[in-house]
């Protein structure tokens, strides 16, 4: 090409993202991001660039770029912001399938020497890094993880959008508890006490007689002092309600969700799922019908693995499971689990007792496989007035606070029901992560409120 047409081309090239670069093979392409590595062998280097949508490595030769684009990116450091031009090639053996080579590069700022950016290729600590995490959210995996949410989220509200529920956004600031006393976090309202919602189901209550099938999408908050790898303080819940609805018509809802969910990943996530390692053939079998099992079930399920010695504790009839037998349960299925009917005394106060047995209750908890345990919490809703106001008395609950959930009882009460179901539990099964910090730009713990 002559120079004056080479020289034209690189300032009429377009502004592309590198998630999209097959879209312009052979052509020039203008990247806006940053150096995230650097390799120099003599004549040649080999920049990494990032732009949140991907990375793209880089190729530029001391005799195919201007001397000063060379001097630029010699030594340039990492994480440095650039704007650089770049020719297209498919490169097989390229984790995106395209490199670049690099024609022309202005550096936005460089990252000086002295002060270094603190997160560099090699290993650090898990606590070096969270206290970190604005800057450890650009690496290659945290980035993938974060784009993985994003379509979880995504799809959680769609297949909710495209399926007749209306979003409804209840209030978190609340006058009373959903979960249980233990675990809210007070807050002070102009002299009154409230606290930070831990669910908002009561509210899609109120709003699924309004409106028939809803949901709500919004953050919760549970002061709980557990340092599990499934705890947060505050995370982001979705929970359908729907009147008219029983425990089965939840269950089959809920196997559906979830399978959407996991598909939307696996069609639209595909290279950030490659990014992380994941191993695709634990999330393909993802569809329904998920096995189904009563309390009942499950607990002799659980005894006969203790007595084998797979499981360290003996399971005591009555209890909510603890995490190791939600860790083995979910480990016996290649999909999620469903597990109803547990006994009424260990769950909430709202839950319908089943008529045929009413010392259980009409509730599901779901359990993702691979050991993740419990990722949906979900009921039949008490629907008759005096029981419900017998187990706010029962369970100790302000009346007063709760005289409008009440009234959902007075004025044409219907059987319902309906779901929460945490979304960074989901991220971290479906990611394969170790623990939930990872599934959240900014995590909450008992340990961390910073950054
Ligand atoms: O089982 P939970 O406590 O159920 C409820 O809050 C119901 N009111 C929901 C409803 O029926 N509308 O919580 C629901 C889900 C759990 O299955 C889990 O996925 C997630 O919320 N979750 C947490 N996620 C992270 N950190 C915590 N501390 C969590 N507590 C619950
Ligand atoms: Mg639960």
């Amino acid at each position: 090409m002559p120079e004056e047409t080479a020289k034209a081309a690189l300032e009429t090239a377009p502004v592309a993202t590198i998630a999209t670069l097959g879209q312009h093979e052979g052509r020039s392409v203008i990247l806006r991001g940053w150096l995230y590595n650097l390799r120099e062998s003599g004549k040649l280097l080999f920049p990494i660039f990032r732009d949140g949508t991907g990375t793209v490595q880089g190729v530029a030769h001391v005799k195919s770029v201007p001397p000063e684009v060379f001097e630029a990116l010699k030594g340039l450091t990492q994480e440095s912001s650039v704007i650089v031009t770049g020719k297209v090639r498919a490169d097989q053996r390229a984790p995106g399938g395209f490199e670049l080579d690099v024609q022309d590069l202005q550096v936005i700022q460089r990252v000086p020497e002295s002060d270094p950016f603190p997160i560099t290729l090699k290993e650090h600590g898990v606590d070096f890094l969270q206290e970190r995490r604005h800057l450890w959210i650009r690496t290659p995996r945290q980035s993938a993880i974060l784009r993985i949410r994003a379509e979880i989220m995504r799809a959680a509200a769609e297949y909710f959008d495209i399926n007749g529920f209306i979003r409804t956004d209840p209030p978190v600031l609340t006058p009373a508890a959903c979960e249980g006393t233990s675990t809210l976090f007070p807050v002070d309202y102009f002299g009154d006490p409230a606290y930070l919602t831990q669910s908002g189901q009561l509210y899609a209550e109120a709003t699924a007689l309004a409106l028939g099938k809803v949901y709500s999408f919004g953050p919760t908050f549970r002061a709980e002092k557990s340092k599990t790898r499934r705890h947060l303080t505050e995370f982001w819940m979705v929970e359908p309600e729907v009147a008219f609805m029983d425990l089965d018509g939840l269950m089959d809802l809920a196997e559906n969700y979830i399978s959407y969910i996991v598909h939307s990943v696996l069609k639209n996530r595909a290279a950030e799922l490659a990014t992380i390692g994941r191993d695709l053939s634990r999330l393909d079998p993802i569809a329904p019908p998920f096995p189904r099992l009563r309390y009942d079930q499950a607990v002799e399920m659980l005894n006969e693995a203790h007595k084998k010695g797979e499981l360290e504790q003996p399971f005591h009839y009555g209890n909510d499971f603890g995490s190791p037998d939600e860790t083995w349960l979910s480990s016996q299925f290649d999909r999620p689990v469903m597990v109803h009917r547990y006994p009424a005394d260990v769950k909430a106060f709202y839950m319908e007792p089943d008529p045929a047995d009413p010392r259980y209750a009409l509730c599901v908890d779901v359990l993702a496989p691979e050991g993740y345990g419990e990722v949906i919490g979900g009921s039949q809703r008490v629907s008759s007035l005096e029981l419900l106001t017998q187990r706010i008395e029962q369970h100790h609950l302000p009346k007063e606070a709760f005289e409008w959930y009440i009234d959902l009882r007075r004025y044409g009460s219907v059987p319902h029901a309906g779901f929460g179901m945490g979304i960074e539990r989901v991220v971290a099964w479906v990611c394969n992560l170790d623990h939930v910090r990872e599934t959240i730009p900014f995590p909450r713990t008992l340990n961390r409120m910073y950054p």
